[in-house]
């Protein structure tokens, strides 16, 4: 495994975000593909003015080959739509596309990417803001930070701060899957609210 770039369409393949899918379908860049039920490429407005990039699918994403379509997906639809964020300027995508999980008995559960999986990965997301270009792009937690920035940022310094960064703004903030883990959820919920609202501001 060498990484997705030799998985990528070559450049007049590259022209819309249905072919690049269609690559990923097929992609073995790393040895997640092996035991996910399908690669989860991202889905949005072709005019997408937000990109919301989170870590990777989840169990349900795996299953319905849809990003954000789970419990984590419910906290950020809300959260969307509480910022005033309209839906059809919206695309949502993930750092890696294949779902990485152990069983526990019968259940699947998530483990993080490593940062080898994210950079095998990179190609994909990097395609995709080349051909959306997004005014804003929302990173959704650590691994989505590690994959546009690199491992020295900190997200904990930088939630919520508009950061210009070539042709986008970058807004960075916390997984929906942690405001579903936090001790006090409506607390971690509005923090996640606000930081989503910077954003909004930021694509007008
Ligand atoms: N978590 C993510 O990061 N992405 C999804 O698509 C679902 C859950
Ligand atoms: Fe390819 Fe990314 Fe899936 Fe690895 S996780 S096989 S790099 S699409």
């Amino acid at each position: 495994n060498t990484g997705a770039e030799h998985f990528l369409p070559d450049r007049s393949g590259m022209s819309d975000i249905a072919a690049l899918r269609a690559a990923a379908a097929d992609c073995q860049g790393c040895d997640l593909y092996r035991d996910a039920t399908q690669a989860v490429f991202g889905e949005g407005g072709a005019d997408a003015r937000y990109v919301f990039v989170g870590e990777q699918p989840g169990d349900q994403e795996d299953r319905q080959g849809h990003p954000f379509v789970g419990p984590a997906g419910r906290v950020l639809d809300r959260a969307i739509a509480e910022a005033g964020i309209e839906r059809d300027t919206v695309y949502l995508t993930n750092a890696v596309k294949h779902f990485k999980f152990t069983y526990k008995g019968k259940r699947r559960i998530h483990q993080k990417p490593s940062a080898a999986e994210v950079s095998a990965c990179a190609p994909w997301l990097d395609a995709e803001l080349r051909l959306l270009h997004p005014e804003v792009t929302v990173i959704l937690g650590a691994t989505a930070a590690r994959a546009l920035l690199g491992p020295s940022f900190r997200l904990t310094q930088h939630r919520g701060e508009p950061m210009p960064h070539g042709e986008t703004t970058l807004v960075a903030t916390v997984h929906p899957s942690a405001v579903l883990r936090a001790p006090d959820r409506d607390e971690a919920y509005q923090e996640f609210l606000s930081d989503l609202m910077v954003a909004a501001r930021e694509g007008v």
